[in-house]
């Protein structure tokens, strides 16, 4: 290996969320020592060409508004084009200061208030809060759990689109955090449920190149160009290349309808046109000279998510990990402890004092989970199992 994803890199004392200000965002870490594996950035220090581009920008060091230009989304092209085999036109590429703030701006571009918005829990929490904290209500097509896997009930999807009501839905594709790589059979039924029935489709992609050995990830308008008519595909290097705090993500708009709809919300009400100038040279640097370290990457956060298995088979009875197809967030199972949501709390942040991302931040259907983070040196997750081995033991 070329990289080292063993070594550990100190983050207290960096202003970062994950581990100065986890009490801020969850009042259940807050005034704790909590060792942190919750939400999804990485540990790892960035590929080294990502540093040498953000180094060059630095010795500029002018600092005015920036505007994304079309060698940036050049670049995009070329990364989905080589990576995805999926080829785009740079002109339906927008860009947003992240993809969550852009999720609110879809729910206020293509619903009234009243209408909902399809989602399928458990999933990533924004879905839900952008979709109630903007007066609109969740149509929730829950993930249908059986023998350790994630499916859809297309039954109840048909009837959710159907609803006058409902004239938007949230894909989470690959979806965090059950890690499911949808097929594109699986994909071509939502995209033809949505399309039959004037749904807009949002296929939040930005776990996209996280995937593993003998799963394919496939945007939704690569399974079929008709869909390209009511989709809408969120992109960014955040989660890929570790950039989350860049804040420069790129939304797909294929159908200039829409693009010029959602335009209207982001740029000319919210004023959110221009970008960050570090994020555009960090993204640029990303997806054109550090495919290597990706390809090393997900080598670890697969065998970091083989561990886990193993580790929980062996050690922790009741307890196993969903088999994950791609993302690196581990969804584990605590159902078989037969303990309430209280207590599985309790287990995991006060007795083993760790802050993992609770199963029902996701929705009730996350009760009796918990999401680990497993894009962090195999020393801390070793020290995250053993606290929850011990604890489970006593
Ligand atoms: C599915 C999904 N969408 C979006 C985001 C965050 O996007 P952003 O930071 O660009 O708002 C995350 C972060 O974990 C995520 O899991």
């Amino acid at each position: 290996m070329k990289y080292n994803f063993d070594k550990s890199v100190a983050r207290y004392n960096t202003e970062s969320m994950k581990w100065d200000h986890m009490g801020k965002i969850f009042p259940v870490f807050a005034n704790k020592d909590l060792l942190p594996l919750w939400v999804a950035d990485m540990d790892f220090q960035c590929a080294p060409p990502i540093k040498e581009a953000i180094q060059k920008r630095v010795d500029h060091n002018v600092w005015g508004y920036t505007i994304c230009g079309d060698d940036y989304y050049e670049v995009v092209t070329q990364w989905m084009s080589r990576r995805h085999d999926w080829h785009i036109d740079k002109n339906s590429i927008v860009y947003s200061r992240g993809i969550v703030p852009a999720l609110s701006f879809f729910v206020q571009t293509f619903t009234n208030p009243g209408d909902s918005v399809i989602i399928q829990r458990p999933v990533y929490y924004p879905f839900t809060a952008v979709v109630e904290n903007n007066g609109r209500h969740v149509a929730n097509n829950t993930l249908v759990y059986k023998d350790s896997k994630y499916t859809i009930d297309f039954v109840d999807l048909e009837k959710k689109a159907q609803d006058a009501t409902t004239k938007l839905m949230f894909l989470c594709s690959p979806h965090n955090p059950v890690g499911r790589v949808w097929l594109p059979e699986e994909l071509e039924k939502i995209g033809d449920i949505c399309i039959n029935n004037d749904v807009v489709l949002v296929s939040d992609e930005v776990h996209g190149d996280l995937v593993f050995n003998g799963h394919k990830h496939f945007p939704i308008t690569k399974v079929s160009k008709k869909f390209e008519k009511n989709t809408i595909i969120c992109t960014a290097a955040s989660k890929t290349f570790n950039l989350a705090g860049m804040h420069t993500s790129n939304i797909v708009i294929p159908n200039k309808k829409l693009r010029d709809n959602y335009t209207r919300t982001a740029f000319d009400k919210c004023f959110q046109l221009d970008a960050n100038p570090i994020g555009i040279e960090a993204t640029k640097a990303a997806y054109l000279y550090c495919e290597d370290w990706l390809n090393e990457l997900l080598v670890y956060v697969e065998n970091n998510m083989k561990y886990v298995a193993q580790f929980c088979k062996e050690n922790i009875p009741g307890v196993s990990l969903v088999p994950p197809e791609g993302t690196y967030l581990a969804w584990l199972d605590f159902s078989a402890l037969n303990i309430t949501k209280e207590q599985l709390t309790n287990l995991i942040v006060d007795q083993c004092q760790i802050a993992l991302d609770e199963g029902y931040f996701f929705g009730d259907e996350g009760i009796g989970f918990e999401r680990m983070n497993v894009a962090c040196p195999r020393s801390t997750i070793e020290e995250c199992l053993q606290r929850i081995a011990g604890a489970v033991k006593r």
